[in-house]
C-alpha cells in the first residue's frame, strides 16, 4: 500500500443522489458461512474493500473455491462445515478484527493447526476477549504478548458449549462464540449487555440454522447443518454516516443515500443526529434477505450538543468519528459518555479524534469513557489518521465547515471499508484531492 493524502479545500455543499459501498459486517460474514455451508452461496453487493477481500482470501487458502468479486458479485462453493482444509502459510487478515475475532471461533474448531496475523493496527487489538471463552470451551490459542496478535491456534480440540456472560458490548465477540458453537457439545448461550449487531444471528437463520433469542440471550446447538443460499448486502450504514454527517453540516446540501441497511441494531447515528436537529428522512423501507434496507434523504439543518443517551452507543459504535465532526459543528458542547470501546478500534478513536479536532481549532476534550466537545469555528491543518479509515473520511468531511485547507495523512486505509470513497465524495461535493506521498 502506498501512502496517501487527502487535500481538502474548505466548503462545499452536498447534492445527489448517491449509494455507497456494501456493508463491511455482512461481507466478511457472507464468506465466512458460505464456506461453511453445504451448496452454493450467491452473494450480490459484496463490499470490494480489503477487509472483506482478507476474509475471501482466507476462506480460498483453507480450500474454498469462490469467484469474484466481480461487481459485487460472488460465487462460494461451500465446503460443508468440516470441509476445510489446512492453510499452507499463515493467515493474513491485514487491518481487520472481524475476519480475526470471528474467525478464531471457527479455527479453533478445526482438525488443523492455523496462525493469524494482521498489520501494525492490529497488532495492538486486544485478542484475549475471543481467546478466553474459547479457552472456556475447549480452544487451545496461543496470543502474542499482551494477548495480541497473532493467535496460534491448534486444532484438534474437542468444543464443548458455554453459557457466557459478555463482559462488554461486542458482536464480534457474540460472533465468534456462536460460530464456535456450530461445531461445539451441546448448546452455546451468549447474554449481551446492550444489543448489538446481530448479523451473525440473521444469517445464520437465512442458511437454515436454527438460533434461539431470549431477551438478551441468544442461543444455538452445534452439530448442525448450514445450507447454501442468496445473499443481497445492502449498503453500509457506517459508510453512509460520512454522507449523513455532511450533508447536515454543510449549508444548503440535499442528498439522497440508496439502499441504506436499516438493522435496528446499526441505526444509532440516526436517533443520535435527529436528537441533534439533523433533518433526516428515511423513505421506501423494505427488507432484503433477512435485512431492513431503506433510502435517505438527508438536508443540512443547525445542529445542536446533546448529552448522547448511553444505550445508543453500541448502535453507533463505528459512527463516532463521524458523529464528533458533527458535534464540532453544532451549536453548545456534545457529550459522550460510556464508550471506553473507542479506544481499541482500529486507533484510539478518542485521542486520535480529539487530538484532529484541537488541531482545527475546536475545543474538544477525551475522557476515560468518552470526550466533550464544544462547537466552534474549524479552521484547517493537517490531521493524522492513524492508519484508521474512519478518522480519514470523518474529516474529509470536516473540510464542508473548514475555515481554511485540511490535509489528512495515511488515506490508503480508506479502502479497507470504503473503496471508491474519494471519487463518490468529490462527485456529491467534496473538494478532496488525493496526494501521493
Ligand atoms: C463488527 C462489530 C463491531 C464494529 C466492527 C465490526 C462486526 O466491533 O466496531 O467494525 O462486524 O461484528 P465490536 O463487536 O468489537 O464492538
Amino acid at each position: 500500500m502506498s501512502a496517501l493524502s487527502y487535500v481538502l479545500n474548505p466548503g462545499g455543499v452536498l447534492t445527489g443522489d448517491i449509494r455507497v459501498p456494501g456493508d463491511k459486517s455482512i461481507s466478511h460474514r457472507s464468506i465466512m458461512l458460505g464456506s461453511l455451508a453445504e451448496g452454493v452461496t450467491e452473494v450480490t453487493g459484496f463490499l470490494e474493500g480489503e477487509d472483506s477481500l482478507n476474509t475471501l482470501k482466507c476462506f480460498q487458502a483453507m480450500g474454498v473455491k469462490i469467484d469474484g468479486p466481480t461487481e459485487g458479485r460472488v460465487r462460494i462453493q461451500g465446503v460443508g462445515l468440516r470441509g476445510l482444509k489446512a492453510p499452507a502459510a499463515p493467515l493474513y487478515v491485514g487491518n481487520s478484527g472481524t475476519s480475526m475475532r470471528l474467525m478464531a471461533g471457527i479455527l479453533a474448531a478445526q482438525g488443523f493447526d492455523s496462525e493469524m496475523s494482521g498489520d501494525s493496527s492490529l497488532a495492538k487489538r486486544p485478542m484475549r476477549r475471543v481467546t478466553e471463552p474459547l479457552a472456556q470451551m475447549g480452544a487451545k490459542i496461543d496470543t502474542g504478548e499482551g494477548g495480541r496478535p497473532p493467535l496460534h491456534i491448534h486444532g484438534g480440540q474437542t468444543l464443548h458449549g458455554i453459557d457466557y456472560v459478555l463482559p462488554m458490548a461486542s458482536a464480534q465477540v457474540k460472533s465468534c462464540l456462536l460460530l464456535a458453537g456450530l461445531y461445539a457439545e451441546g448448546e452455546t448461550r451468549v447474554t449481551e449487555p446492550a444489543p448489538t449487531r446481530d448479523h451473525t444471528e440473521r444469517m445464520l437463520a437465512g442458511f437454515g440454522y436454527k438460533v434461539e433469542r431470549e431477551g438478551a440471550t441468544v442461543a444455538l446447538r452445534g452439530g448442525g447443518r448450514l445450507l447454501g443460499t442468496r445473499i443481497d448486502v445492502p449498503s453500509d450504514i457506517s459508510s453512509a454516516a460520512f454522507f449523513l454527517v455532511g450533508a447536515s453540516i454543510a449549508e444548503g446540501s440535499d442528498l439522497t443515500l440508496r439502499h441504506v441497511g436499516m438493522n435496528p441494531t446499526r441505526t444509532g447515528v440516526i436517533d443520535i443526529l435527529r436528537l441533534m436537529g439533523a433533518d433526516l428522512c428515511v423513505h421506501n423501507e423494505r427488507e432484503v434477505g433477512g435485512e431492513p434496507v431503506a433510502d435517505i434523504r438527508v438536508k443540512s439543518a443547525p445542529l445542536r450538543g446533546i448529552r448522547i443517551p448511553e444505550e445508543l452507543v453500541p448502535l453507533a459504535i463505528d459512527e463516532f468519528p463521524a458523529l464528533f465532526i458533527a458535534a464540532a459543528c453544532a451549536e453548545g458542547e456534545t457529550v459522550l459518555t460510556g464508550a471506553e470501546e473507542l479506544r481499541v478500534k482500529e486507533s484510539d478513536r478518542i485521542q486520535v479524534m480529539a487530538d484532529g479536532l484541537v488541531t482545527l481549532g475546536i475545543d474538544a476534550r477525551p475522557t476515560a469513557d468518552g470526550i466533550v466537545i464544544r462547537g466552534g469555528r474549524m479552521g484547517g491543518g493537517e490531521i493524522v489518521s492513524h492508519g484508521d479509515h474512519r478518522i480519514a473520511m470523518s474529516f474529509a468531511m470536516a473540510s464542508l465547515r473548514a475555515q481554511e485547507a485540511i490535509r489528512i495523512r495515511e488515506c490508503e486505509y480508506v479502502n479497507t471499508s470504503f473503496p471508491g470513497f474519494a471519487v463518490l465524495a468529490r462527485a456529491a461535493g467534496v473538494q478532496l484531492a488525493e496526494v501521493a506521498e
